[in-house]
């Protein structure tokens, strides 16, 4: 009888940690997020009854409309079925699989690469993998939540260096000692910030202490580099990383991730990588979208200077009104508010005048941070920049 009390009350103690919660009490009031758009089609989203120009996707190429993208979705499930439903190293591999590891790794001038279902996983593993109890990584600050879990993941030491800042890592780096295995994570363009990576400088200084670099380039794969090779093509440092790392859905218009590295690193991932070997492989559909963007990145230069020329115009239009972008270099770029309450007012005027946005707050980002997230689209035209603009100089307006 005392048991069943006892449990009773710890099972209790764990719901109402889900009912008192107050995030997700904030979230539910204001409701902020988790919109549930009725239709898309490119950039344009009906939202409750209402048409909006979309600002804040990762579709930077604009490929997820792309004809011939839409048309290997369809194609490979009607010779694949909808899944593998089973993991590679078991009854999950398919040819498409091959093919698409092989022409990515081509791409990136890589001896080899693995997909997984998801950019999350893929990230997390590529520390995960390579980093175990005893050694130290050396993090970025602000790098993305899957890398921090991957840290995790690994129980290897943590020592954080502030924010792209080469100098920060050479003074912690004597912290920790020389003959400690060394993991440097960083992103190749951080995704909150729109900051490209001072690649040259850090991974010089992790190369001088011996570090084994990861790179995640979610967010500068197909915006950098040539034809989109990414952040460590835009500098030609591909011999100073050792393992890239990045997603399939934002400019390849698809879900998933991969790894690329030397052959002997790849394969090791797949002997060793938990979230590898007990996850299902990527779907048929989705193998083929990143395939057939992958090839109309490399055949339609276009959508890559459109979305710089749309990048420009929108980081002119922003500065003319004063916005602080954080310094943004690239078509992600945030603005810069400060406070949630600020954060919020704006998000609303821009929704009032049919802009979707992304709010993004403390612990998101640093305190004082507070942000609207917006990106920018090759697939966002003229009229699209017009009508932004003016909501922009509202919103700004109702501050
Ligand atoms: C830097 C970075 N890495 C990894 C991911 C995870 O990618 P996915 O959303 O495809 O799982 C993201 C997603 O936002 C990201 O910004």
């Amino acid at each position: 009888m005392a048991l069943s009390l006892f449990t009773t009350k710890t099972k209790k103690a764990i719901i109402e940690r889900a009912q008192d919660d107050y995030a997700t009490k904030l979230r539910l009031k204001y409701k902020p997020y988790y919109h549930a758009m009725d239709a898309q089609a490119g950039t344009h989203i009906r939202l409750q009854g209402r048409d909006m120009i979309m600002l804040s996707s990762n579709d930077y190429l604009g490929l997820s409309f792309h004809p011939k993208v839409i048309e290997a979705c369809g194609g490979a499930a009607k010779i694949w079925g909808t899944s593998t439903t089973g993991a590679r190293i078991s009854n999950g591999s398919r040819a498409y699989h091959v093919a698409l590891e092989e022409k990515l790794a081509a791409f990136l001038g890589r001896e080899a690469c693995h997909v997984s279902v998801a950019g999350y996983v893929a990230c997390c593993s590529a520390v995960a993998t390579f980093a175990q109890k005893g050694d130290t990584v050396l993090a970025d600050k602000n790098i993305h939540s899957c890398l921090w879990d991957g840290i995790r993941l690994s129980m290897a030491a943590v020592e954080r260096f502030s924010h792209n800042n080469p100098e920060d890592l050479r003074q912690v780096l004597k912290s920790v000692p020389h003959n400690t295995p060394k993991l440097l994570v960083v992103e190749g363009v951080y995704s909150m910030e729109g900051h490209i990576c001072r690649l040259p400088e850090i991974a010089q200084i992790g190369e001088d202490a011996g570090c084994f670099t990861v790179l995640d380039d979610a967010h500068g794969f197909g915006v950098l580099g040539r034809q989109g090779r990414g952040t460590v093509d835009h500098f030609k440092l591909n011999d100073k990383v050792d393992i890239l790392c990045g997603s399939l859905s934002k400019s390849l218009a698809s879900t998933g991730g991969f790894i690329a590295g030397s052959r002997d690193l790849i394969e090791y991932l797949r002997t060793n990588s938990k979230q590898t070997l007990f996850s299902a492989a990527i779907s048929p559909s989705m193998a083929a979208v990143a395939s057939a963007s992958l090839d109309v990145m490399q055949a339609e230069p276009q959508h890559l200077e459109r979305l710089w020329k749309n990048t420009k115009r929108y980081r002119e239009m922003l500065k003319g009104l004063g916005l602080d972008t954080w310094g943004s270099e690239t078509p992600a770029v945030p603005i810069v508010l400060g406070s949630k309450e600020l954060v919020y007012r704006f998000w609303q005027a821009l929704l009032e005048k049919g802009v979707f946005t992304v709010m993004s707050i403390t612990p998101a980002v640093p305190p004082g941070k507070d942000l609207i997230r917006t990106a920018v689209s090759a697939l966002h035209s003229d009229e699209d920049l017009e009508k932004i603009a003016a909501a922009m100089a509202y919103a700004v307006k109702q501050m």
